[in-house]
């Protein structure tokens, strides 16, 4: 069942080029029209929502962080991301023209559930993304786009995470070609460009030995900390998350601008850092901002261990170690970039004789509010 893996955790990681390629395919017809699987909302609705509201928990809710930045720049509709379990209890706005996209592995998470139904009740039309085929969420929505990274039983969610943020990603393209925002050319390329990511995850999985080795060197640490920005800062959020679940180390993911509003106050001689950086192909001064961020908490103690793009020259200049990624479009980057953090809470959970697909206290799907 594990297929030779010693966890199944271990298993859906290297699943995950399988996972991003079947959610793809055949996604799209010939019309550049997104196929869904089930239901139906029409395309005078789609044209005339004024804002996505992504809800979700845990991993999923941080997909969703992932997927805004790509589906605002390729749609110029405002999307909001928010905890189900908030989102209920705010009397958010939210009406017809509001889109509101449930996102979720299982489709049982009861929070989700409920902040569905609320929205529901608010008159906004729903779309699943998930994953468990026949579920509550699925089946309680105006449409369904499957996630298709099969059955994901350790605890602690992975070839999701890549499948939601793919299958979100197509919902933006859809909603781009739908409204006009980008030209049938531009479809085609993102489309490619998502194509090329099985492959690119798979090199990742193919290089990770390293990431082993550090994590094995690190199993008596007691904190562990996660920077990034842009679509990075989620991955850091996602990569805290995993170490949290599963080593049972206390870890924070942060925005890396956030650094010197309050967080660099925790860096002392010795704390490990991990920052995710984003490509030097990008906006130029992105990169050199979370360069200043290696360099400011490497000046303070930090054992600096960095996530860069394969060619990034200046990246080794800064940091202790550095974990190299294929060369992708920025919006890409974290289905790659993501990859080493979960191989490393994995090593890590591991190394400590952890039990990393039942961990304690934690729940496959949490089906109470
Ligand atoms: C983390 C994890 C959880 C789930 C969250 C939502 O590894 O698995 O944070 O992502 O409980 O679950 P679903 O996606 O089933 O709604």
């Amino acid at each position: 069942q594990k297929g030779g893996f010693s966890t199944f955790m271990d298993k859906e990681i290297h699943d995950q080029p399988t996972a991003v390629a079947d959610t793809l395919r055949g996604r799209i017809d010939e019309h550049g029209k997104l196929k869904l699987d089930e239901g139906l909302i029409a395309d005078s609705v789609l044209n005339s929502i004024d804002k996505i509201v992504v809800i979700a928990c845990g991993t999923a809710a941080y997909a969703g962080l992932v997927a805004r930045y790509a589906i605002e720049h390729w749609t110029r509709i405002p999307v909001e991301v928010e905890l189900a379990h908030e989102f209920r209890y705010r009397d958010p706005v939210v009406n017809v023209r509001t889109l509101v996209v449930a996102l979720s592995q299982s489709g049982e998470t009861m929070d989700t559930i409920m902040a569905l139904r609320h929205a529901q009740q608010q008159g906004a039309p729903v779309i699943a993304i998930v994953n468990a085929q026949g579920s509550t969420i699925a089946r309680e929505s105006d449409a369904v786009l499957y996630t298709r990274a099969g059955p994901e039983i350790a605890v602690a969610s992975t070839k999701a995470f890549l499948a939601q943020i793919t299958a979100a990603y197509l919902l933006g393209i859809y909603l781009a070609e739908l409204r006009g925002n980008k030209f049938p050319d531009e479809i085609r390329t993102l489309l490619a460009q998502l194509d090329e990511m099985p492959g690119k995850i798979q090199r990742v999985l193919d290089s990770a030995e390293p990431v082993r080795e550090l994590a094995r060197s690190l199993v008596d640490e007691g904190s562990v900390l996660f920077l990034g920005r842009h679509v990075g800062y989620p991955v850091a959020l996602e990569g805290a998350l995993k170490l949290k679940e599963i080593a049972y180390i206390h870890a924070e993911g942060f925005a890396a601008g956030e650094l010197k509003h309050g967080p660099i106050a925790l860096i002392d001689e010795g704390q490990p850092v991990f920052i995710i950086l984003p490509s030097p192909r990008g906006r130029e001064s992105l990169h050199s901002k979370v360069i200043s961020n290696v360099q400011e908490v490497r000046a303070r103690g930090a054992r600096t261990f960095v996530i860069a793009e394969e060619g990034d020259t200046e990246a080794a200049e800064h940091a202790e170690q550095v974990f190299y990624v294929p060369a992708s479009p920025v919006l890409m980057s974290p289905l790659l970039t993501v990859v080493p953090l979960q191989i490393f809470a994995h090593e890590l959970a591991s190394a400590k004789g952890l039990d990393v697909d039942q961990p304690r206290n934690l729940a496959k799907s949490v089906t109470v509010e």
